[in-house]
């Protein structure tokens, strides 16, 4: 009896990490070389982005895309991407956790 409560939350678990998958943008592969699948920088030129506001990711996207934001390797890439692409891919980044790599110092 006492391993039942296990086996669900085991169970649970499974279908949650199947759902988070399924969830992944087919675009996906071409950004994580150097932000991540989490959105965690993988380059020291590479902004965070995963945490990020959704809306501000579709908006930085766009910008890239209609060419009011240059970044030469931004630029490259994003002509490879959709509407529907950007909107996916915010909406994935802006579901992982933002990245706190040093603790908060206490505000004076
Ligand atoms: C080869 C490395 C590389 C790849 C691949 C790449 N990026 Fe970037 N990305 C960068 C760099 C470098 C910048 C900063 C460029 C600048 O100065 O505007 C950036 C900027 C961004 C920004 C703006 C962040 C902000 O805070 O304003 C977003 C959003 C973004 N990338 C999303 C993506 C997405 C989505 C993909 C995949 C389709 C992707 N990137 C692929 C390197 C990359």
């Amino acid at each position: 009896m006492i391993a039942l409560p296990l086996v669900i939350a085991l169970l649970a678990q499974d279908a949650s990490s199947e759902a988070v998958r399924q969830a992944a943008p087919p675009k996906l592969a071409l950004c994580t070389q150097c932000h991540g699948s989490d959105g965690r920088s993988r380059s020291p030129a590479a902004p965070h982005i995963g945490g990020q506001n959704e809306l501000y990711l579709v908006w930085a996207l766009n910008q890239y895309r209609e060419g009011r934001r240059e970044g030469d390797v931004m630029s490259a890439v994003i002509d490879e991407l959709s509407r529907k692409d950007i909107e996916e891919l915010a909406r994935w980044y802006a579901q992982q956790r933002w990245p706190a790599t040093i603790p908060p110092e206490p505000e004076p």
